[in-house]
């Protein structure tokens, strides 16, 4: 009981099979990300972005630019990514200082260069079924359940949070593999009693350690996408991970889990949006 998923095993594998088929080609993938200001965390995020980039062997443009910089500024910046051809897929880091609008600077993206899959043009054809770039977080979960040879179709899959960038993406996904799925969130009421009936359950809150053994069905396959410190300062999930783990039949861990998966599946989306752009 209590397997371990290892996101660092995976998210190298993954990232191993891109950089293996980057190699034949002529012409690069070419990711572009978008930072503005300073904020700690995304500085983080960004520079592990462009490390993965430069792994992989794809062109890797950031865009630093400072916490001021005006709305029309960074729409200019967005569409002329657009028209270059030598980028395929364009990111913009959230969260945005207060003074932008998140949503008209991410749906100003070229659908068919949004690696982050949070247009609405993105998510509409994820909820319709129709071939599209999915948000990297909840792809990397179903990677990550996949790759413990357990069946999603016809289980019970509950998601705990209900985010546009996490929790309703990750329902559909689970929904497309055919799980039974149930959303649960703040206003759910006696959250454990639909918990402990999850034979997968997707901990997507933001609260450190939030799930408890009592809420984890006996050889559940529990997904952590949480990323919080706890009292003592250190990284822990949204799970109570040293209590859970022994109920599960498969866990991923935090640090070392869907972070890794989340980065991996931005450069599996970023070669999907070369194809798509008919490059070859
Ligand atoms: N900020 C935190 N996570 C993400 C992400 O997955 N994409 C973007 N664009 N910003 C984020």
């Amino acid at each position: 009981m209590g397997n371990i998923i290892d996101g660092k095993i995976l998210a190298a594998k993954i990232k191993e099979e891109i950089r293996e088929h980057v190699k034949g080609l002529k012409i690069k993938p070419g990711l572009a990300v978008i930072q503005v200001g300073e904020d700690p965390a995304s500085k983080v995020y960004v520079g592990g972005k462009e490390k993965d980039a430069q792994e992989v062997g794809f062109l890797s443009e950031i865009h630093r630019l400072g916490a001021d910089t005006a709305q029309e500024t960074v729409i200019a910046l967005v569409k002329k990514l657009n028209e270059r051809k030598e980028i395929n897929g364009i990111l913009v880091q959230l969260p945005l200082p207060e003074h932008l609008n998140e949503e008209l600077i991410t749906n100003t993206i070229d659908p068919l260069k949004d690696v982050d899959g949070f247009t609405y043009n993105s998510a509409g054809r994820l909820l319709t079924g129709s071939k599209c770039l999915a948000a990297c977080t909840p792809s990397g979960c179903i990677e990550m359940i996949k790759s413990t040879g357990c069946e999603i179709k016809g289980k019970n899959a509950v998601v705990i949070g209900r985010s546009n960038i996490v929790g309703k993406p990750m329902a559909i996904l689970l929904l497309q593999e055919n799980a039974t799925v149930t959303i649960c969130h703040s206003r759910t009421v006696d959250l454990p009693s639909i918990t402990s009936k999850a034979d997968i359950l997707v901990a997507a809150i933001g609260r450190p350690k939030f799930v408890k053994a009592d809420m984890v069905k006996q050889g559940a396959v529990v997904i952590d996408v949480g990323m919080n410190r706890d009292e003592n300062g250190k990284l822990c999930g949204d799970v109570d991970f040293e209590n859970v783990k022994e109920k599960t039949s498969f866990i991923t861990p935090v640090p070392g889990g869907v972070g890794l998966m989340t980065r991996a599946m931005l450069m599996k989306n970023t070669l999907e949006a070369y194809k798509m752009q008919g490059i070859k």
